[in-house]
Order: structure tokens, then sequence, then C-alpha cells
């Protein structure tokens, strides 16, 4: 069976997201959509919550299952037994820090997770999870960036923070 880790922060899913999450779950019998559980980073959703607002926006794609992980990607995989990751490239600026993190799980993983890039469909190429939490701060509108279920989250969580 073709496995492959998708690994992000998703704070929140975005469309851009949501067209790699399709277009690996083609490609591998399963994919695994893993949430960074980063104490280190301040994110506006928790990590259950990002893992269940991915479950609900892959739910009808069957080879799609959500899990969140702390610490290495590489640790993380050789438990799960994946050895390919999935990261989206929206342009040249992405390029140099995806290479990086891609070069350094390799070395650490002596070789058993590899990474595959796959080029973000163009509609999607200037859209990032951060846009759309500033643009939504700002009460504009973000509908073309993501879901209806995932707008109502963002805004309930900015209202709620208010
Ligand atoms: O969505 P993001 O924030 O760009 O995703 C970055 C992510 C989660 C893929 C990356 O930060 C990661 O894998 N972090 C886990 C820690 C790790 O394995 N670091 C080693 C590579 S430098």
């Amino acid at each position: 069976m073709k496995s492959a880790v998708y690994p992000g922060s998703f704070d929140p899913v975005t469309y851009g997201h949501i067209d790699i999450i399709k277009r690996a779950a083609r490609m591998f019998d399963q994919v695994t959509v893993a949430v960074l559980d980063n104490k280190a980073k301040t994110a506006l959703f928790s990590v259950e919550e990002r893992v269940r607002m991915l479950q609900k926006v892959t739910e009808d794609i069957p080879n799609v299952r959500v899990d969140s992980f702390n610490g290495l990607l590489v640790n993380y995989a050789a438990r799960e037994n994946l050895h390919v990751a999935i990261r989206g490239l929206r342009a040249v600026t992405d390029f140099e820090y995806e290479l990086q993190i891609a070069q350094t799980n390799r070395l650490l993983s002596k070789g058993a997770l590899d990474t595959i890039f796959l080029t973000t469909s163009l509609q999607y190429a200037y859209l990032s999870s951060s846009s759309v939490k500033e643009i939504a701060m700002f009460d504009g509108d973000i509908s073309m960036c993501v879901p209806p279920y995932i707008e109502e989250k963002i805004r309930e969580k900015l209202k709620a923070g208010r």
C-alpha cells in the first residue's frame, strides 16, 4: 500500500491545503494529514479543533485520515511507517525553506523519509493561513479562501476573542 503524510500547521485549513490533499489522495492509497502540535507557536485554533476541521472538510475523501503529532516529523513518520511526506509549493519564495526541511528530514531519517512537492493550483498560489486570519480579523471576505464551515469557525473564534 502506498501511503504518504501531509504535515503542517493547518491553522486553519484553506482551499490551498484541500487542493493538495485531494491531489495527493489520487496518487496514494492512503494520505495522513498530520497537524503539528507546536507548543512554541501561538495558534488561533487548538490542535483538536484543527484536526476536527480537517476531518470535516475531508470527510468525502475515503483514503484520507487526520492525525496530530508533536516533536520531529521523522519520528512520527517512523512510528506510523510512513516514508513519503507531501508539501505544497506556492512560489519560489517557499522553495528555500521547503528544501531545507526536506533535506533535514532525509538526513535525520537516514533516507527513510523522502519529500514530494506538489505545485499549488494557480488560483491558490497566494493563499496562506496567516493571510486568511488577517483578512478575517479586519472583517474582509474570506469566502474564496476557505470552505463555509471553516469560515464560520474562524468568525466564531474571532468573535469569542473580542
Ligand atoms: O504548515 P507549516 O507550518 O508550514 O508546516 C511546517 C511543518 C509542520 C511541516 C514543519 O515545521 C515540521 O515538520 N515541524 C516538525 C518539527 C520537525 O520535524 N522539524 C525538522 C525539520 S526542520
